[in-house]
């Protein structure tokens, strides 16, 4: 894989925790300048200051995808203080689990807001700077919830189905721009968020761990280095791809019937 990102600059939103945190410490660790972006200030400062100890280079800011003004005001400042943008993960998001009779109609928004529409704002930002480099990349963090439905997590699973389409809308929109735009569809990941819920109900991890051949949770840093693949120029012929990352969890099912033949 491509080795040396020197000079450049990735804008990592939710860069605080888990799989974004993950993001940016894999492209800094390859020569690039990140941006770490995340509502949580103090998060996104600790991320740039762990890049910075192991002698990275790295922007933060506190920045809540759910505001237009903020995000606005992030990409002038990321843009004039790291020199430009290169490429944009979008990796903020969060879940709530609740079907549609159970959801208040704020919670619904709230998640298509977060999820989903964050991934347009943000984009829509980020492709003036990256036209400005003669291209780049934009990498989406979706979910497998947005390409097979999860119980209970209504507004979660149509989210991560938006962003999956908008990543191949942009795909196509933005190739003559050379902006390749692609989306990850991590499963089960074991990061804080993921943590907090393991420990409130023990023997749910094995149960959920055991759902996907590779029998466990992924690590973030093996979200991370498919997500900065398809940022480099190995992907460059790569756009429009929802790449699962899920432990074989959506490549079938096992009938235990067969088993027993
Ligand atoms: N962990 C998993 O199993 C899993 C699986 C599939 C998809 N994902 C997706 O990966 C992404 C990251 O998830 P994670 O598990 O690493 O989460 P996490 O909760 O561990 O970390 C998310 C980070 O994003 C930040 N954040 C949340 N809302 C924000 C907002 N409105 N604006 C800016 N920052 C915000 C949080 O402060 C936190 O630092 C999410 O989009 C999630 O849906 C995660």
């Amino acid at each position: 894989m491509q080795k040396n990102f020197a000079g450049k600059v990735a804008f990592v939103t939710g860069a605080g925790a888990g799989i974004g945190r993950a993001i940016a410490l894999e492209w800094a660790r390859r020569g690039g300048i990140v941006v770490a972006t995340d509502m949580n200030p103090d998060a996104a400062r600790s991320v740039a200051g762990e890049i910075e100890h192991q002698g990275g280079r790295a922007f933060n800011l506190g920045l809540d995808v759910k505001s237009l003004d903020a995000i606005r005001a992030a990409f002038a400042s990321a843009a004039s203080r790291a020199g430009g943008i290169d490429v944009l993960f979008n990796v903020a998001g969060t879940n709530l689990m609740k079907n549609v009779e159970e959801m208040a109609d704020e919670e619904w928004y709230s998640i298509i807001d977060t999820n989903l529409s964050s991934v347009y704002r943000c984009s829509k930002q980020a492709v003036p700077e990256i036209r400005k480099r003669g291209g780049g990349a934009i990498v989406n963090i979706a979910s497998i919830a947005g390409i097979m439905a999860e119980n209970r997590c209504a507004a979660y699973s149509a989210s991560k189905g938006g962003v999956v389409l908008l990543t191949r809308n942009m795909a196509m929109d933005f190739a003559p721009y050379n902006i390749r735009v692609n989306a990850i569809c991590p499963g089960s990941t074991r990061t804080p968020r993921i943590e907090g819920y393991m420990r409130a109900r023990p023997g749910h991890e094995r149960a959920i761990a055991d759902l996907c051949p590779l029998k466990r949770f992924a690590e973030p840093e093996e979200i991370a280095r498919p997500a900065v693949f398809l940022a480099s120029d190995d992907a460059s012929y790569v756009t429009g791809a929802a790449l699962v990352v899920d432990g074989g969890l959506t490549a079938g099912f096992k009938l235990p019937l067969f088993e027993e033949l």
